[in-house]
């Protein structure tokens, strides 16, 4: 799995499933810009990999900003640093790679033997810009999984998802390109609450790492609870990452699903069509369940085996 994110407090735990679940064979992190510049994105993806104690991921600096739009970061959320909570003192050990992101993804995808699965936890700008440059390597991809969208309402605009609302139109691309695509959008990963329970269940581990963790949740919870009542946040972007390990933690159904790139109103909205009322073909598979249970036990279980 190549990862492409934008830490992030939910991207952080995504990448830390990555590193930690024996499913995953984690072979580079890319950034992009979204909840945060992509230079503090970066050091955030280098800080998590340095407290993992993960040297031999290589972590590439993507795209500065979307394909067409100014950039929107998401401070009010993940905070001046875009992913605010714990002190760090220092740069991370981690370096960051001497390849760009889009030269670090068309490596693993030209050297590897076998079909690689994208990750995607942020805009899907550096995935629709690898599309379009490598048509001639698709075929190496073997699924792309993102975290975006929503078959129900938005969480920046009344009906756009943020990371979709950022790059509507590389969403757009990417859904055209024919790459099999899953969508692992709000309606799911709204079921994926950080409860009390579950963060007693962080806490129960003890270790250093454990309690960043719950740290960062906690920051994460403050901002759900201000900006929108959330009595408990939704961590959304290991469900992208769990979906990836055991596909029954996320049951989908296939879809036709565009993305609103015109709309005065509704611009980065996914349209999903569940009930097949257009008669279009499905163009993804659409996360519509999550089992919470297998979810966090799956997210527990990784942090605990970091020492
Ligand atoms: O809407 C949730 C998404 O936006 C997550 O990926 C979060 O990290 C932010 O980027
Ligand atoms: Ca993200």
């Amino acid at each position: 799995m190549v990862l492409d994110c934008d830490p992030g407090h939910d991207d952080a735990m995504a990448l830390l499933l990555a590193v930690a679940d024996p499913g995953v064979e984690l072979l580079g992190v890319t950034t992009v810009a979204g909840n945060q510049t992509v230079e503090k994105c970066t050091v955030n993806a280098r800080r998590v990999l340095s407290l993992a104690g993960v040297s031999d991921v290589p972590v590439a600096r993507g795209a500065d900003r979307p394909l067409v739009r100014p950039l929107r970061i998401a401070d009010d959320v993940h905070g001046e640093t875009g992913l605010d909570g714990p002190l760090f003192d220092g740069d991370p050990e981690v370096p960051e790679a001497a390849t760009t992101a889009a030269e670090l993804m068309v490596d693993v995808l030209a050297k590897r033997h076998e079909p690689v699965t994208i990750v995607a936890t942020g805009a899907l700008t550096n995935i629709a810009t690898l599309l379009a440059d490598r048509p001639d390597l698709h075929a190496n991809i073997e699924q792309i999984v993102w975290m975006g969208g929503s078959t129900e309402r938005g969480n920046v605009t009344p009906y756009a998802e943020a990371n979709c609302f950022v790059d509507p139109e590389a969403a757009d691309q990417v859904l055209r390109s024919g790459v099999p695509f899953t969508m692992c959008g709000l309606n799911v990963t709204h079921q994926a609450l950080v409860t009390d329970d579950v963060l007693a269940a962080f806490a129960g581990i003890g270790t250093p790492l454990a309690r960043i963790c719950v740290e960062w949740m906690t920051f994460f919870a403050s901002t759900y609870r201000r900006l929108w009542g959330f009595t408990a946040p939704p961590l959304h972007d290991p469900v992208a990452v769990a979906r990836v390990i055991d596909p029954a933690i996320v049951r989908c159904v296939d879809a036709n699903v565009v993305i609103e790139t015109a709309g005065e109103w509704t611009a980065g909205a996914t349209v999903v069509d569940l009930h097949q009322y257009t008669g279009r073909p499905a163009t993804a598979r659409v996360a519509v369940e999550l089992d919470t249970t297998a979810y966090w036990t799956k997210l527990v279980d990784a942090i605990a085996r970091i020492d």
